[in-house]
């Protein structure tokens, strides 16, 4: 594609009401076809009109993305549903629980959204998210604003400014830097099922337990497993591989010690250890030689989806021969880091336990 001159603009996000004109100005550029990113509290979103079908296969060319993996619309208030979905009682239940916030709900589409914005599907995906800075910027454009995360496609999604410049600078009309990214991994999805259940297709922040008390969940079988071969993806996102890095990832399952027995036995030249902050020194002391990353305190999940995605795009700056983490517990934000991990890792997980 054709590179563009990228504007680049800092938006305080503890006083976004300071750029009121910038933000006017980024809601003007996504109403007449153009690219913005925008921060919000999952990652940064990589924005156009989800009413415009030419803004939707812009958004596929700056991503490198396939046309066939539908975007996500981000709507003002969960009541703007209407316009574009049939939201029942259960997608209001979630509302009043959740949005705004970080759970996107698939719904059934009205002609309202072009086919383009929804990969051809006949269902959308819906999300009000928290952020000020994306919802003025919303309420600004008065369009939904179709967004995926902004990275280029195959590399983590951006949590903070310098992530997404480096992806995205010349591909879109205008960045808004708006700090780090609260949460860190990008938003929980749900589809809302005829029988009123939900199924869950992309654990986040918003866990399993907190939608059970609202609808029965099921969990999609990808969330947690490899997809067979020629078993259909509930969600397209599901087939392809994401978040690689370019070295491989291997997941550890086991104690600290059969960990670093493990890594030690592998003589390799340049490793990279992703580890919990209370092992670190103890890893330090046996593997002296490996690069170390802190992904934060092992019963801290917040901290550790913060860190995941800045930690991935880091070792990828550094050759190294291979890079291990632990494999995180499948619980609450758990989930999430496990789903996000195992795809980085092309679902490599090493049983170190008797
Ligand atoms: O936190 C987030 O959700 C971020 C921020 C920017 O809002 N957005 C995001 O979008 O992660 P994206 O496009 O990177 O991931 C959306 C996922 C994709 O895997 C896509 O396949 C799936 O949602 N998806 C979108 N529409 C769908 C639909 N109608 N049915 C099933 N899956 C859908
Ligand atoms: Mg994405």
């Amino acid at each position: 594609m054709s590179r563009m001159k990228t504007e680049i603009i800092s938006v305080d996000i503890l006083n976004p009401e300071k750029s009121l004109t910038d933000l006017k100005r980024a809601a003007e550029i996504i109403k007449n076809g153009g690219l913005v990113v925008f921060p919000t509290e999952t990652v940064y979103g990589l924005g156009g009109d989800g009413t415009n079908p030419d803004a939707a296969k812009k958004i596929y060319a700056a991503k490198g993305r396939p046309g066939d993996n539908p975007l996500i619309i981000h709507i003002a208030k969960p009541e703007d549903v209407n316009s574009y979905a049939e939201a029942g009682e259960l997608y209001y239940k979630l509302a009043a629980r959740f949005m705004p916030g970080p759970l996107t709900v698939i719904l059934k589409a009205k002609d309202s959204v072009p086919r383009e914005t929804r990969g051809g599907l006949d269902t959308v995906a819906v999300r009000c998210p928290e952020n000020k800075i994306a919802r003025l910027i919303i309420e600004y454009a008065s369009v939904p604003i179709a967004a995926p995360s902004a990275n280029l496609s195959g590399s983590p999604s951006p949590t903070s400014a310098r992530h997404v410049i480096d992806d995205m600078n010349g591909r879109v009309d205008m960045i808004i830097d708006g700090g780090e990214c609260d949460f860190g991994l990008e938003s929980t999805i749900v589809k809302i099922n005829d029988d009123e259940s939900l199924t869950l297709l992309r654990p986040g922040k918003i866990t399993v337990s907190e939608l059970s008390e609202i609808a029965e969940v099921n969990i999609a079988p990808a969330v947690i497993d490899k997809l067979g071969d020629g078993e259909v993806a509930l969600s397209p996102g599901m087939k392809y591989r994401h978040y690689a890095p370019k070295a491989p990832l291997v997941l550890l399952d086991g104690e600290i010690e059969a960990q670093v027995k493990f890594i030690k036995e592998e003589q390799l030249e340049k490793q990279a250890v992703i580890g919990y902050s209370e092992d670190l020194d103890y890893i330090k002391k046996l593997l002296p030689e490996v690069s170390l990353y802190d992904i934060g305190s092992a019963n801290d999940e917040l901290t550790q989806a913060h860190r995941l995605f800045y930690i991935l795009r880091e070792v990828d700056k550094c050759g190294y021969d291979k890079i291990y983490a632990p494999l995180p517990v499948k619980e609450g934000v758990g989930l999430a880091l496990y789903n996000r991990m195992i795809r980085a890792a092309a679902h490599t997980i090493i049983n170190l336990r008797r």
